[in-house]
């Protein structure tokens, strides 16, 4: 397809900023400079700084793993858009699952959040998907549904452009448990239908839908060969160099 394949790393709570300057710095050195492929390393807040001036000058973007949808005011421990915009963030992740699962996250939050991201100029990686509870009951496509439309509500396909949807069957992420490359692609043609429908067909087909769960090395190329998979968001194989950059030479 015509649209650029996108790999981010998503480090969860790992990584002090002296180990994301040492892991951001490998990456640089192996694929700072590939223009083939979009890379985007999702450090915890507190590593952004650093990773930020390790990835100056190369190719490799930074992304947050969350925000609040305020850009300031009184919630305490939170961050907003304009902060991470302040560090060179352009992306952002949302609506992670673990984010549903620990913290109590609605589709209606990460909808503002979704919307703040895109007023801010920070690109939304709006994270979708299933448990295996779900998966089970059949459950699926209308779980997906249901996160997507709440999650993009009042985006128009001006704004589609800067979004980058992700696909995490909740019961492959972290698991070692692969999705097979068609259920993930069943799926990310389900959400491709579901973005042609909000914002017309040829914006949808611009746009990036990427997997994740367990995404590796040994099962990317198979995953990433499928029609609408369009990328990874790698979780436990983005903390170490040599797994990373293999996956981003994987997807270039
Ligand atoms: O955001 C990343 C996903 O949760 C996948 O994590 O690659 O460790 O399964 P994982």
């Amino acid at each position: 397809s015509s649209r650029k394949k996108l790999i981010a790393g998503n480090w969860k709570m790992n990584k002090t900023s002296a180990d994301g300057m040492a892991l951001a710095r490998e990456i640089v050195v192996e694929v700072g400079k590939l223009n083939d492929v979009e890379v985007v390393l999702c450090p915890p807040f507190t590593a952004l700084e650093a990773v930020a001036k390790e990835i100056d000058g190369s190719q490799v973007k930074l992304g947050a793993q969350n925000m609040h949808p305020e850009p300031n005011g009184a919630f305490t421990g939170e961050i907003s858009a304009p902060m991470l915009r302040a560090l060179f963030a352009t992306h952002v992740i949302l609506g992670h699952s673990e984010r549903r699962a620990y913290f109590a996250e609605t589709d209606a939050f990460i909808n503002e959040k979704v919307i703040a991201g895109l007023k801010h100029q920070l690109r939304p990686i709006l994270c979708v998907g299933e448990t295996l509870a779900e998966r089970e009951a059949g459950d699926t496509l209308k779980v997906v549904q249901t996160q997507l439309e709440g999650g993009l509500a009042g985006t128009n396909k001006d704004q589609a452009a800067s979004l980058v949807i992700a696909y995490e069957p909740v019961w492959a992420i972290g698991t070692g448990k692969v999705a097979t490359s068609e259920q993930a692609q069943e799926v990310h043609a389900f959400i491709r239908g579901l973005l042609a429908k909000l914002y017309t067909e040829p914006v949808a087909q611009r746009m990036r839908i990427l997997y994740g769960g367990s995404m590796k090395p040994a099962n990317a190329a198979e995953l990433l060969a499928q029609r609408d998979i369009d990328g990874g968001l790698i979780g436990g194989a983005s903390l170490e160099a040599r797994s990373f950059v293999e996956l981003i030479k994987i997807a270039a």
